[in-house]
């Protein structure tokens, strides 16, 4: 979707559909100019008691510029066709994840209506929106208009091309495409860096969206790498891929354990942004790539097995978190590491019981081939922590216990450094995605010892997110480190305005803002 801002008196701006955000505790007889444009709805539905101002009401009314009937009354195209009022509550509890709602809500708008453009009127809220606000109604907007329709074909409105408005086979008409859109007000001079930054965050988190959306068979390691070269040119990063031969001579044995299975080779992908000084520790941020986790030859029962394709959502959030970096120049070291691999039940996969040496050093009795992520995880950790960074993040669907303990309303978060673990907490309150600690001290770790290797890859059923966790940080060395559980987050049924359901892209915009806050003002 285009995005930009506007700074035109709103009543003249030629659009099918503006959308106005209301502040219930600011005189609606501000809007009179407008509402006058659109018939007078606003007046009529406050007088009535319908309109308030709350999160939720929502009064249409129509400019003029409609055309007479013969044949039938058109737009022609000045000043809005549409006005839409759309409240967003009290201005003083205008939190970012309001906007962020209120701009998404203005692009379902935009496709219940059938238009594929749109305006959002800002001015109501005056100074009670800041730079935050801006960004997160921007986001909203760009996240909102994300599909994935690639697979579809052109009758089923897919392919990415056409109107999208074709019948389907079944009859039914897929909405329109939001394809632009633009944000009004007087403070628009003031809106153009956080809707830069929005464009970069949202659109960084839709890639990491498409690339969850794509199959396993289209989406494999392979593919995966591919994507990071694409990204890497298109954002001014370095990129680097690691094949099976790379992977055996820096015997990351943990991560080849778990590609055995598999005809699809493994590979570990590393991009590079240089935006601070030369030399200066990066940032390191991991995620999981598992393109397919069937489970191995500690097979998954079927049921919803073909979810599993989202098991490289780590991966995809670190990759278009990497791209939004790279388009904004943050000036800051950053490093990304995704470690990629199937994990198939084929003839030669890693059994219960073999023991497999990582690239630590360390020996692991893989007890359960379904505990899979820790493994590819563990080396590409340990491939980090050689870098002296600043701080690592990984993040992963690695535990089913994780849906257990938080749900799909938190990501979990734990680490070895408090001061990491607060700055990760809060970026993700900012973001709109956000996590919980949950404890890792030193007690959980003995569940992992084992009676042949220096570890087991499971703990058993108590506290399975925090053994995970344990379990990684035996390869972290001594660097800042942090990790985010992000299995009951990263996709599924938890619709928000701006989010359809299907995959999330978290945590896209918390890596990014947790990064933000590192690079300074
Ligand atoms: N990818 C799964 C975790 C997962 C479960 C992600 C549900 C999303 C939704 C992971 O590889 C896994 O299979 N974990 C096992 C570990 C167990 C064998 C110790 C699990 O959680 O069951
Ligand atoms: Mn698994
Ligand atoms: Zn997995």
């Amino acid at each position: 979707m285009r995005l930009e801002v506007g700074s035109r008196a709103p009543e003249t701006v030629a659009t099918p559909l503006m959308a106005v955000l209301v502040a219930a505790d600011r005189p609606f007889e501000e809007l009179d100019a407008l509402d006058r444009a659109a018939g007078g709805m606003l007046r009529r539905a406050v007088g009535a008691g319908d309109f308030k101002g709350r999160e939720g009401d929502r009064v249409l009314g129509y400019g003029g510029g409609w055309e007479d009937w013969a044949p039938a009354p058109a737009w022609t195209g000045k000043g809005p066709g549409r006005v839409l009022f759309m409240g967003v509550g009290d201005s003083a509890s205008l939190t970012p994840e309001r906007m962020r709602r209120a701009g998404g809500g203005a692009v379902r708008a935009a496709e219940d209506q059938r238009v594929s453009e749109l305006a959002l009127n800002l001015d109501h809220l005056g100074a009670a929106v800041d730079a935050a606000g801006v960004q997160s109604a921007a986001e909203g907007m760009v996240l909102a208009a994300w599909r994935f329709r690639e697979l579809k074909s052109a009758r089923n409105g897919g392919g990415g091309h056409g109107p999208g408005d074709a019948e389907g086979v079944r009859g039914e008409r897929t909405p329109p495409l939001v394809e632009s859109a633009a944000l009004v007000g007087g403070g628009a001079s003031r809106w153009e860096a956080p809707v830069r930054i929005a464009r970069a965050f949202a659109e960084g988190q839709n890639l990491a969206r498409t690339l969850q959306a794509r199959p396993g068979n289209v989406a494999t390691p392979s593919h995966l790498a591919a994507e990071a070269e694409r990204i890497a040119a298109e954002a001014g990063l370095e990129c680097e891929i690691l094949g099976p031969g790379e992977l055996e001579s820096e015997r990351m044995g943990a991560l080849l354990a778990v590609a055995r299975g598999s005809r699809e080779e493994p590979r570990l992908i590393v991009l590079r942004h240089r935006g601070g000084e030369a030399g200066a520790a990066p940032l390191v941020l991991v995620g999981k790539g598992l393109t397919f986790d069937a489970g191995g030859i500690s097979l998954k029962p079927p049921k919803g097995m073909e979810k599993m394709k989202y098991d490289m959502s780590g991966g995809a959030a670190v990759l278009g978190a990497m791209l939004a970096i790279g388009r904004l120049g943050l000036p800051v070291n950053v490093t990304a590491v995704v470690p990629s691999s199937e994990n198939l039940p084929g003839g030669s996969a890693t059994k219960p019981g073999d023991v497999v040496r990582s690239r630590a050093g360390k020996t692991i009795e893989v007890i359960n081939t379904d505990a899979e992520g820790r493994l590819i995880l563990a080396d590409a950790l340990h491939y980090a922590a050689e870098w002296r960074p600043a701080a690592i993040v990984d993040c992963a669907t690695l535990t089913g216990a994780c849906v257990v303990a938080l749900g799909h309303h938190r990501s979990a978060l734990l680490g070895s450094d408090d001061g990491l673990v607060e700055e990760l907490r809060a970026a993700g309150d900012r973001a709109g995605e956000p996590c919980w600690p949950l404890p890792l001290d030193g007690r959980y770790r003995r569940q992992l010892k084992s009676d042949v290797a220096d570890l087991k890859n499971v703990g058993g059923r108590p506290a399975g997110t925090i053994t995970a966790a344990c379990f990684l940080s035996e390869f972290v060395g001594s660097a800042p480190w942090a990790h985010l559980d992000i299995a009951g987050t990263a996709y599924g049924k938890t619709r928000k305005p701006y989010l359809a359901d299907g995959p999330a892209g978290v945590p896209c915009r918390l890596l990014l803002e947790w990064v933000r806050a590192r690079a300074g003002p």
